[in-house]
């Protein structure tokens, strides 16, 4: 089948007015693609990647065969967090374009029969968003307080923060304000950055506010949205001290962390869920809520996505596996079975914005280290790239045979490792500056991704600026040097995700192998066959025809750190 036939069934879908049949939703099996907007495309040449520069290149992504982009936030921010930290939920930073650059690109994706999931962050604002500045100018006890999260410190004098909670970013999650009349007053909690109050969720106008977000962008056309930190927004009554504190040095150890850590995962969280849930079935079609909760295991994870609940929820127990073939067996498993349990699909996700990209993640020594706690000129364990590369190209294939639906992460698909090489000056990440430089954090998965080999910035952006300096080495990962080469890592995405719709492997269902030895993860999903050989001797392919193979073949072996996709007779 040709690529127009499954462009052709993209486009079909994306039809509003038709909601599918309840279990055949796109999001069930869709593929979707993550644009980080600074990073991708940078029409107006000031060096950050804008609205415009996506919208020119989306055709790149519909040749790709993805079936959604989910966009990191471009909304008003000061970009302390690189856009996390939103001052205005329903406008788009002057950075990135405009609210009519936004419906243009909503537009062009789908007339591409590509869906547009948007990113919300519910569990924090910026300190410059309006509310926060009316939070600091009103009295204590003040309905405006309310919204965040004001405590008195402890201490004779409240000096002493109000309890023993860490910021994700290192250093304390606490910060005391000076009241406008010069005397030192209540502090303010940030899970995360100091620019990022949390709000407080236990006050219904946060609710109200939230939901009128929502309308706001599925009124504009967006398929969905993608829920920063889903497990934060509820603390635990009292604000109790973290008995074992997480260790700061990385943002997946430390939310990876021990359960009891009070700002996470608490119950009533899901009460949120459930009312977003019913703000999304207000509107036509099928529009989805995805979680972004680092919460293990993967079946207390699974209560993000009850059927009243959201519909997604990303699947870090799989991004976090080793290149091991008996622990990918037994955590695709558990994926399956946890989700299953309560009727929503698996995700997976090999590599995104917050940790190290997958070929440097297999391409280490140590692949359990923190992958977001990042690789810079001082990592003893540097990775090994070719490994690392051929690695990443078979779980890549690996992860696309998989029933459910996959996440990728802009630049990928062009086999792109997290760049090193950065100058301590150019790094933006907070984590880098709050743990003064011991942590390199995520800027080295973030930096510009190239276009055209002999273009200014690799084509990034026409002025040759680019936010975050990109290595020499970026030339030979453009995507004009990979286009049509049948050996290189586009193409092998281009393969695997047309395969992947004409075989249907998205709603198929997984039966395990036997016979082919320890070391080779073997499954079959309908009519395909998939063999990933994690160990390092090869083994004897079966019979049938190979549908795709992630390193070149010869003969009838499968050589090591390779998935093949055979067509079952
Ligand atoms: C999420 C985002 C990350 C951000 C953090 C705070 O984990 O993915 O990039 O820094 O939340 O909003």
């Amino acid at each position: 089948m040709s690529n127009d036939f499954t462009t052709a069934m993209r486009t079909a879908a994306i039809n509003h007015s038709r909601p599918s049949t309840p279990g055949a939703e796109w999001w069930r099996s869709a593929v979707i693609y993550q644009i980080y907007p600074r990073s991708f495309a940078d029409a107006s040449g000031d060096g950050i990647g804008d609205l415009v520069g996506i919208t020119e290149r989306l055709s790149a992504l519909s040749d790709l065969g993805v079936d959604a982009i989910w966009l990191s936030p471009f909304f008003r921010s000061p970009q302390r967090d690189a856009g996390y930290d939103v001052s205005d939920y329903c406008d788009v930073d002057p950075i990135f374009g405009s609210l009519a650059d936004f419906d243009a690109l909503r537009d062009r994706a789908h007339d591409l029969g590509l869906r547009v999931i948007v990113d919300l962050v519910p569990n924090h604002c910026s300190i410059d968003h309006p509310w926060f500045q009316q939070a600091l100018a009103a009295e204590p006890g003040s309905l405006e307080r309310d919204r965040f999260m004001f405590r008195d410190g402890r201490g004779e004098n409240g000096e002493l923060p109000p309890n023993n909670w860490q910021s994700i970013f290192g250093g304390n999650a606490w910060t005391r304000i000076i009241e406008t009349d010069g005397t030192p007053g209540p502090w303010y909690l940030h899970i995360f950055d100091t620019s990022q109050p949390d709000f407080n969720w236990k006050n219904p106008w946060v609710w109200e506010q939230f939901r009128q977000i929502l309308r706001f962008w599925l009124n504009r056309g967006v398929d969905g949205f993608r829920v920063d930190v889903a497990h934060g927004l509820m603390k635990k009554e009292g604000l109790p001290d973290v008995v074992e504190v997480a260790d700061a040095a990385g943002l997946a150890d430390a939310i990876s962390a021990p359960h009891e850590v009070p700002y996470w995962a608490q119950p009533e969280v899901h009460e949120v869920y459930r009312d977003w849930h019913r703000v999304l079935a207000e509107y036509e079609g099928d529009r989805v809520l995805c979680a972004e909760a680092w919460v293990e295991p993967l079946a207390k994870a699974a209560l993000w996505v009850r059927p009243d609940e959201m519909h997604q929820a990303f699947n870090f127990s799989y991004l976090g596996t080793p290149w091991e073939a008996e622990r990918l067996r037994a955590v695709i498993d558990e994926s399956i079975d946890a989700f299953t349990a309560v009727g929503a699909p698996s995700t997976w996700v090999l590599s995104n914005h917050d940790v190290v990209r997958h070929p440097s993640r297999y391409g280490l020594d140590t692949y359990g280290a923190a992958p977001a706690s990042g690789i810079g000129p001082n990592t003893v364990d540097k990775p090994d790239d070719v490994l690392g590369l051929a690695r990443g190209r078979a779980a890549t294939a690996l992860m696309l045979s998989l029933p459910g639906s996959a996440y990728l992460y802009q630049g990928e698909e062009l086999g792109l490792p997290e760049v090193i090489e950065l100058d301590d000056h150019v790094r933006e990440d907070p984590t880098f500056h709050r743990t003064n430089g011991e942590v390199y954090g995520r800027d080295g998965c973030r930096v510009p991704i190239p276009w055209e080999t002999a273009s200014p910035a690799f084509g990034f952006s026409s002025s040759g600026d680019s936010w975050l300096p990109q290595p020499a080495d970026f030339a030979r990962f453009a995507r004009d040097v990979q286009h049509g080469d049948p050996a290189s890592t586009l193409e092998l995405y281009r393969a695997a995700l047309r395969l992947r719709a004409e075989h249907r492997l998205g709603t198929g269902a997984l039966v395990w192998l036997e016979g082919y030895g320890n070391d080779v993860v073997a499954l079959r999903n309908g009519s395909v066959t998939v063999l990933a050989n994690v160990g390092s001797l090869a083994v004897d392919l079966p019979a049938g025809e190979v549908l795709l193979s992630s390193t070149p073949l010869s003969g009838r072996m499968l050589p090591s750190d390779t998935t093949v996709w055979i067509a079952v007779d």
